[in-house]
C-alpha cells in the first residue's frame, strides 16, 4: 500500500523506549510513522494510544519509510550492535540521498563515528544521539544529545527541541557535535551516573553504620539534603528507595535485595575511553570497578570468613556533625567526579575535533537526564564564563564548596578507613584533590625507577632536556 509522505519523523522499534519515543513526538503534534519487526506492537500502541496524537502504522519498512516526508528522518530503537546494524542495513536501499537515520540507543561512540562515515558513503546522514531519563523520560521529556552532522540537526533540532525536557523555558537538547560526538557525550554521561550512584551508595552506608539507623530514617536525611546544593534527582529517588518497604516480607526494600550492582556497560566504556584519552576518571573508575568488586561472591565469601573483625565500630561523636561531615563529603566528591566527567568530555572533544560546548552540555543536563541536579546550571555558568576552565574544580562556587568540605571529607574517609567501611568514591575522590593540589608529587622516583630498570629516561626541574642516569655504569647523567 503506498502510503501518502505525511509523517514529519519515524519510529522503528517499539520496545518501551521506542514507545515512549514515538508518543512523546506524537504528543507533542508531529505526524508519526510507526513500526516494530512484529506488527502486533504496532498495532497496539496505536490501540492504546491512537488518542494520543497522529500516528501512522506501517506492517513493512517499505510502508514506513514511504509515510514519511522528505527528507525522511528515522529514530532506530532497536537493542545497540548488531540489531541496530540489521536495521541499518535493511533501511539503505529503502532511502534517498540526505534522509537521515537516527540511533538512539546507547551505541558505544566509535561504532557511531563507524556507521555515520558508511553510511555518508550512501548519500545518507546518521546521528547517534544519546537520550536520558529512562522510559519516563523518555515519554515526558528526555535530555536528548545528537551528534551528526549539521545539515540533519536543521530538521531533527526543532522536533527534538520540542519533545526534550524544558527547563527555563530552554528545551534539554542541542546538538552536541559531528559524528559520535553525542554518543560520546551520553557515555559519559552514564559514567558521571555511575560515579553519582556510588557516592551516594557509600553516603547511606557511612550513615547506616554511623548512626546504626534503619533505612527509613536515611531515607529522611537524603530528602533533607535534597532541599539543599544537593538536590537532584538520584538523591530525591534515593530516599523513594530507602523508605520503601518490601510487601512480600515488611522489612525495608534495600535489605531484601541482593548486593550485587549489574552494569549493561556504559560506565565500562567511560573507563576505558578515558583510559586511552589519559584523563584519571578516578571516581567514576572507582564507582565501575565497585560494581563489578560486589558481583564477585566467590572471594567476598572466603574474604569475610578469613577477615571477620579487620574494622572497627564506626565512631560518631554527635549525630549532626556527622550527618553533616558526610553531606560535605558527599557534595565534594560528587564535584571531583563530574570535573573529571567535563575532563573527559573535553579531551574527547579535542582528540575527535568535535567542538564540544562544555557550558551547552551542562545546560541540557539541567533536566530530563539521570543526572539532573541543581548544580548543574552552576557548572553551566561556569563554562560560560570560562570556556577553557582548567578544572571545574577551581571555579569560585566549586572551589568554595570543596574548601568548606575539606575538614569534614578528611575526617569522613579516616573515620571510613578506620572503620572498615569500603568508600572507594569517596577516598579516591579525596586522594585526586590531593594529588592534583600537590606541590611534589612521588611521580618524580618512579621516573627514576623507570629510568634505572628500562633507561626510560626522565626531565629535571631545574634545566630542558632529557636525561637518563647511567645506573649500572659510573651512575653519571647522560643527556639522551
Ligand atoms: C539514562 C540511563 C540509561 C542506562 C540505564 C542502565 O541515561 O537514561 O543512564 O541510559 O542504560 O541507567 O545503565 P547501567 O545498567 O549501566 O547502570
Amino acid at each position: 500500500m503506498a502510503e501518502q509522505a505525511t509523517a514529519q519523523i519515524g519510529v522503528t522499534g517499539l520496545a518501551v523506549m521506542g514507545r515512549n519515543l514515538a508518543r512523546n513526538l506524537a504528543r507533542n503534534g508531529f505526524t508519526v510513522a510507526v513500526h516494530n519487526r512484529s506488527p502486533e506492537r504496532t498495532r497496539s500502541l496505536v490501540a492504546e494510544h491512537g488518542d494520543e496524537g497522529t500516528f501512522v502504522p506501517a506492517e513493512s519498512m517499505a510502508d514506513f519509510v514511504a509515510a514519511l516526508e522528505r527528507p525522511r528522518a528515522v529514530i532506530v530503537m532497536v537493542k545497540a550492535g548488531g540489531p541496530t546494524d540489521a536495521v541499518i542495513d535493511e533501511l539503505i536501499p529503502l532511502l534517498d540521498d540526505g534522509d537521515i537515520i537516527v540511533d538512539c540507543g546507547n551505541a558505544h561512540f566509535a561504532d557511531t563515528r563507524r556507521r555515520e562515515e558508511a553510511l555518508r558513503g550512501h548519500g545518507l546522514h546518521f546521528v547517534g544521539t544519546g537520550v536520558s531519563g529512562g522510559e519516563e523520560g523518555a515519554l515526558r521529556g528526555p535530555s536528548i544529545m545528537p551528534g551528526g552532522s549539521a545539515e540533519s540537526y536543521r530538521k531533527l533540532g526543532p522536533i527534538f527541541e520540542k519533545i526534550a525536557a524544558q527547563v527555563d523555558g530552554v528545551p534539554c537538547c542541542r546538538h552536541i557535535g559531528p559524528d559520535g560526538a553525542g554518543h560520546f557525550v551520553k557515555m559519559v554521561h552514564n559514567g558521571i551516573e555511575y560515579a553519582d550512584m556510588q557516592l551516594i551508595a557509600e553516603a547511606y552506608d557511612l550513615l547506616r553504620a554511623g548512626l546504626s539507623a534503619e533505612p527509613a530514617e536515611i531515607a529522611e536525611i537524603f530528602r533533607e539534603w535534597n532541599s539543599g546544593e544537593l538536590e537532584s534527582f538520584l538523591i530525591e529517588i534515593t530516599a523513594d528507595v530507602l523508605a520503601h518497604t518490601d510487601a512480600a516480607t515488611g522489612r525495608a526494600f534495600v535489605d531484601v535485595v541482593l548486593d550485587r550492582a549489574e552494569q549493561k556497560g556504559t560506565g565500562r566504556w567511560t573507563v576505558q575511553s578515558a583510559l586511552d584519552l589519559g584523563i584519571p576518571i578516578t571516581g567514576i573508575a572507582e564507582a565501575t570497578f565497585a560494581r563489578s568488586l560486589s558481583g564477585h561472591a566467590e572471594q567476598r565469601e572466603p574474604a569475610r570468613r578469613a577477615f571477620p573483625d579487620a574494622g572497627e565500630k564506626l565512631q560518631v561523636g554527635d549525630r549532626e556533625t556527622f550527618v553533616e561531615d558526610v553531606r560535605r563529603a558527599l557534595l565534594a566528591s560528587k564535584i571531583v567526579a563530574y570535573a573529571q566527567g567535563f575532563d573527559q568530555i573535553r579531551a574527547g572533544s579535542r582528540e575527535y575535533d568535535w567542538g564540544v560546548d562544555l557550558g551547552g552540555t551542562a545546560t541540557i543536563w539541567r533536566g530530563g537526564c539521570i543526572i539532573r541536579a541543581r548544580f548543574l546550571d552552576r557548572i553551566r555558568q561556569a563554562y560560560d564564563e570560562q570556556p577553557e576552565l582548567p578544572t571545574l574544580l577551581v571555579a569560585p562556587w566549586f572551589a568554595e564548596a570543596v574548601s568548606a568540605g575539606v575538614p569534614s571529607w578528611r575526617r569522613v574517609v579516616a573515620e571510613a578507613a578506620r572503620a572498615g567501611v569500603p568508600a572507594p568514591a569517596f577516598a579516591s575522590s579525596l586522594a585526586y584533590f590531593d594529588a592534583l593540589r600537590a606541590e611534589r608529587l612521588p611521580a618524580a622516583l618512579i621516573q627514576g625507577l623507570r629510568d634505572n630498570f628500562g633507561a626510560h629516561t626522565y626531565h629535571r626541574v631545574d634545566r630542558e632536556g632529557t636525561f637518563h642516569t647511567r645506573w649500572a655504569a659510573d651512575r653519571s647523567e647522560v643527556e639522551a
